[in-house]
């Protein structure tokens, strides 16, 4: 089965076609990152507008690559939620036109769903398994008893990680989208400043506005004495403690789950301190740990292309009155 696959929630627009929910056979993911790094931040505005201007020819660009035609497409899913409206109704307009134009089944994918099966596209999921949620939109644990069935063990109070990482970024002058600059020179400093590991409790929620409140009081206080800031130790100080908390409650779900299978999802998956601390907790206690190639951890159409597939087998299906959702649980 091929799915021709529609993203466009927040700063990139994406097509992809995937055969089995497994095999990618081509991917156009066209990023806006510059535009928006002029203003610090994405501006939905300018993102609805530049989608609307890309979306034809990446589609065209996608379906080229692939040697495939519209008539070999067996079903066209899209990304109906969350994100940034504007962005999203260009995608979902666009799926829409083509299932009505090419008669094909229009399957509803909620983003996250995506992300989570980023993962099947290295191998296929195996359940019962717990999946961290780590993006800039969402941090979550997520327990998945078999294929497209999301129960959500905890959640983030407040800021979600990437979104942390972005704001702590900017405190230390870094341009954005600041996460993974945060940690290529977290690798490069050393953990010496007192951040405290944020809701560090017995439940599987998150906090991280309080450390992101404790960075920008650092630095403020630092420059009030005279003080040098070391960005590269704010850095890994910072993402100590981020990757500490993060590490310390999933493996207490896989354990009280009695869960082997470990899959991580969203952008901050792409995160190396994380990574390397999960590779280290996982070889420890026997946990299977699938991480998304880096390509797929950051938005993608192969991705909604993936979750797709699983989605149409659960029966999910749209009509033309799909409307696309800022807010919505994963479901
Ligand atoms: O999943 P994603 O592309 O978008 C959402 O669905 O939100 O995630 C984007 C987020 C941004 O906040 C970005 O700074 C963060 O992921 N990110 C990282 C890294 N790469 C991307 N954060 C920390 N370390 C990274 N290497
Ligand atoms: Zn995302």
């Amino acid at each position: 089965m091929y799915i021709l696959a529609i993203e466009s929630s927040c700063d990139e627009t994406s097509a992809s076609i995937i055969k089995n929910g497994r095999e990618e056979i081509s991917t156009v993911v066209l990023s806006q990152m510059d535009t928006h790094a002029n203003f610090g931040g994405v501006v939905p505005e300018i993102a609805s507008r530049m989608h609307i201007e890309n979306i034809t020819m990446v589609l065209e660009e996608c379906l080229d690559k692939s040697g495939l035609t519209m008539d070999d497409i067996d079903a066209i899913a899209v990304t109906y939620a969350p994100g940034l409206i504007g962005s999203l109704l260009v995608g979902l307009m666009a799926a829409k036109t083509l299932a009505f134009v090419y008669d094909k089944p229009l399957i509803p994918v909620h983003h996250i769903a995506g992300h989570i099966y980023a993962n099947n596209l290295v191998k296929p999921l195996e359940f019962p398994l717990i999946s961290l949620v780590v993006s800039g939109g969402h941090t979550e644990l997520v327990y998945m008893k078999e294929n497209y069935s999301f129960e959500k063990l905890g959640g983030t109070l407040d800021d979600a990680v990437g979104e942390a990482y972005d704001k702590v970024a900017r405190v230390i002058g870094l341009p954005y989208p600041g996460g993974p600059r945060v940690d290529k020179l977290a690798a490069e400093g050393q953990d010496v400043y007192d951040l405290p590991v944020p809701l560090n409790d017995d439940s599987y929620d998150f906090s991280f506005s309080g450390l992101k409140s404790a960075v920008v009081n650092l630095v403020h206080n630092e420059k009030q004495r005279g003080n040098e800031v070391i960005p590269e130790n704010v850095a890994s100080s910072f993402q100590n403690r981020v990757t500490e908390i993060l590490v310390k409650k999933t493996m207490k779900a896989l354990k009280e789950y009695d869960v082997h299978n470990l899959i991580v999802a969203g952008g901050v998956a792409a995160n190396k301190g994380l990574r390397a601390k999960l590779i280290s907790e996982c070889e420890k206690c026997g946990v299977d740990l699938t991480l998304p190639e880096i390509k797929y951890c950051t938005d993608n159409a192969a991705m909604i292309g993936a979750a797709g597939y699983y989605a149409y087998q659960k029966g999910r299906r749209a009509s033309f009155d799909l409307n696309a959702k800022a807010n919505e649980e994963l479901k």
